[in-house]
């Protein structure tokens, strides 16, 4: 069911260059049914209309918290990261489908990669993993050293880690498409990414064959629940160009080879 809801900011701290942890609580933490759902956002401002999509990182049902990390891209999340603890912020959610856990798990084995600040609900799609006993690893990608981000989160739900960025600043020097060119991507049961389009592309492209590579896809949105069509990419087998899905409704995840990235 989705909510809309004043929720309780609880915390709201700046942990990088731009980006933001804010930890907010309410009864619509009771409706996620998984990673890398999405809360809709209302700027506490007249003349921000359109509301803000914000990935899922955490989530805890029995003390209704959930956490979003976020980064400050205008003036609608600048206005959200001066918010502080003790305010309310309008939220719409949980929306979107998040990330399928409920395969088969034969080798009790999954891949995670993730880009920048598409990181976030990777954590807890990692956690969940964890927690039945599926061994984890989890590639990473940043710009730079100041960009990394949830290093220690992710080191406590995997049990390999391992992290580049562009320019060799803190980890290896390169990008996620190289860390899996060292792996048997087809030996994990599961593969699932966040990032940017470059990104899911070179995940895409090293995973065609695989049955169950996920990704998560990111639109411009407005409505945020399937009514307006402002977020739709295109199915990939159609050869007309005139199929789409919604990702704030169908999606954000889909499987590799579905849709166009
Ligand atoms: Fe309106 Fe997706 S944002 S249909």
């Amino acid at each position: 069911m989705i909510l809309q809801e004043d929720m309780l900011i609880l915390s709201n701290e700046n942990i990088s260059p731009r980006v933001y942890r804010m930890a907010l609580k309410g009864e619509l933490v009771l409706d996620i049914t998984g990673p890398d759902q999405f809360l809709h956002l209302r700027v506490p401002s007249p003349d921000k209309v359109l509301r803000r999509p914000i990935s899922i990182s955490e989530y805890d049902k029995e003390n209704k918290c959930c956490v979003i990390i976020y980064r400050v891209e205008g003036d609608g999340l600048a206005t959200v990261s001066q918010m502080t603890p003790g305010q309310r912020l309008d939220v719409m959610g949980p929306l979107g489908n998040g990330f399928d856990i409920s395969l088969p798990f034969p080798q009790k084995k999954a891949l995670i990669i993730g880009g920048g600040i598409g990181t976030p609900p990777l954590v807890g799609l990692a956690e969940a993993l964890t927690s039945q006993s599926i061994s984890v690893t989890v590639l990473l990608g940043f710009a730079q050293k100041s960009a990394v981000i949830l290093e220690r989160e992710f080191s406590a739900v995997s049990d390999k880690l391992e992290i580049v960025t562009d320019d060799g600043s803190y980890g290896r020097q390169g990008n996620v498409g190289l860390l899996m060119d060292e792996l048997d991507v087809m030996s994990y049961d599961a593969v699932y990414a966040c990032g940017a389009t470059g990104m899911l592309r070179a995940v895409a492209s090293r995973t065609a064959t695989h049955p169950n590579a996920y990704i998560s896809m990111e639109a411009r949105m407005a409505c945020g629940m399937g009514a307006c069509y402002a977020c739709v990419v295109h199915v990939a087998a159609d050869e007309t160009g005139q199929k789409s899905l919604k990702v704030c409704d169908e999606g954000p995840v889909f499987k590799v080879g579905e849709v166009v990235i």
